[in-house]
């Protein structure tokens, strides 16, 4: 994708479906007892994954993919049917290592597998408590995917320690533990997105039969426009019903500390998380610190808040987050080499990066490495520097955010 610098931004730009509630939502929507309609779903790749999933374990999905609505007839907790061949996630990690929970617990076999980049992801994580729950999982030997599943009707549950902050192996064990006869105990050492919680509370508050529910914005590909809006000459940008859930609001507390000019307004709550209007305007901004105890409220914003933070005026170090090295790409180093040939003032640290302010930018050609958030990042950074710059593999922005560079034409 060619970008030419110092576009502008609509006043109005429409986000998409926040991802992680959506393939919760079929999750929860498929193993219920009802008919549910969900209302603007993100049909994303990775999303459309964790719908073909369940469709091959015989829940009956319609996609209607004008209206991004999706409606499902649960099958109730021990209805899924076995699958005739593997389990195919795709890229996501959220879908292979939720279904892995959900998995443990059925009657049947299964396998699942992915992506070049989703089966050199780390599964160990999750292994380790599946298999004190009492199942049977087989990986390969550096514990990657393809994973093979022996279905096991006596799960266990489990009080379980994280040793990583990560919501997607909180999720994992939570969705083992409903076929446990009794409760399980997770903590966590400092707070990740806790999306499956709030949906499993409300599934359960209406007895297993939601018909309706609603997908909030999602703050994630948000955060794209809220960093132009800061950085941009003359912004002033609405982004309208984005999810507030404060266990993903990290970026906009360390965006406001810098001091970005964002109004939230219209605040509401919908089947149990937190909705509002974001309105953003540019701003002079400052470096900043941010360690691990953040890290979790913001694990995805990273490559975002370093495009910013070469507008800030001073230095901004990021630190506790070697998480970032087990994405869909090392982020880490696929944000400092690719910023660097923009001419950033960048330098790689173990477990984060030192960013200082850029004052001489250039135009570049740059790579996501198949990273949807590596393409998005990159893509702001360009708009914001004169001449013409190219984004190799952009293509990769269809796993979260398919209308992405609509917003630039
Ligand atoms: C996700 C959790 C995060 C995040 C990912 C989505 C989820 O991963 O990076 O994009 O939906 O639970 P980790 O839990 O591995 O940090």
């Amino acid at each position: 994708m060619i970008i030419r610098g110092k576009g502008k931004y609509p006043y109005k730009i429409e986000i998409p479906g926040d991802k992680s509630i959506s393939h919760r939502s079929i999750i929860f929507s498929s193993i219920s007892k009802g008919k549910t309609r969900i209302k603007n779903i993100l049909l994303s790749e990775d999303v459309i994954r964790t719908i073909e999933c369940f469709k091959a374990m015989g829940v009956e999905i319609k996609v209607f993919n004008d209206e991004n609505e999706v409606e499902i007839i649960g099958v109730g907790l021990d209805g899924l049917k076995k699958p005739e061949g593997e389990l195919y996630c795709g890229n996501s990690g959220t879908t292979m290592r939720l279904m892995a929970g959900l998995l443990v617990g059925q009657k049947f076999d299964s396998t699942l597998t992915g992506d070049k980049s989703l089966t050199s992801r780390p599964m160990g994580r999750i292994i380790k408590p599946l298999k004190k729950m009492g199942a049977s999982i087989e990986a390969s030997e550096d514990n990657t995917a393809p994973l093979k599943i022996i279905g096991n009707k006596d799960i266990k549950s489990i009080d379980y320690k994280m040793p990583v902050d990560s919501a997607q192996l909180k999720s994992c064990i939570i969705l083992a533990s409903l076929y446990a006869e009794r409760d399980s105990h997770i903590m966590e050492k400092n707070p990740s997105r806790d999306h499956t919680e709030r949906m499993l509370y409300y599934f359960r508050e209406n007895n297993w039969k939601v018909k309706e529910l609603f997908i909030p914005g999602d703050i994630s590909s948000a955060a794209y426009f809220i960093a132009g809006g800061l950085i941009n000459k003359g912004s002033k940008i609405k982004l309208k019903k984005i999810g507030v859930n404060k266990t993903r609001t990290g970026i906009i507390d360390v965006f406001k500390d810098m001091g970005g000019n964002i109004e939230i307004e219209n605040k509401m709550k919908i089947n149990n998380e937190d909705m509002a209007d974001i309105i953003v305007r540019k701003s002079s901004l400052k470096g900043i610190n941010i360690g691990r105890d953040i890290m979790g409220r913001m694990i995805d914003e990273i490559p975002i808040l370093s495009v910013v933070a070469s507008f800030a005026n001073g230095k901004t170090l990021i630190t506790g987050a070697e998480e970032l090295r087990y994405k869909e790409t090392d982020r880490i180093s696929a944000t400092y080499n690719e910023l660097k040939k923009f001419g950033v003032n960048i330098e790689e640290l173990e477990d984060g990066l030192k960013i200082k302010e850029s004052l001489d930018l250039k135009s570049a050609i740059v790579k996501s490495y198949g990273d949807h958030r590596m393409a998005m990042a990159l893509t702001i950074m360009a708009y914001n520097i004169d001449g013409k710059s190219e984004i190799l593999n952009s293509n990769a922005v269809k796993i979260s955010f398919p209308n992405f560079y609509k917003t630039f034409q």
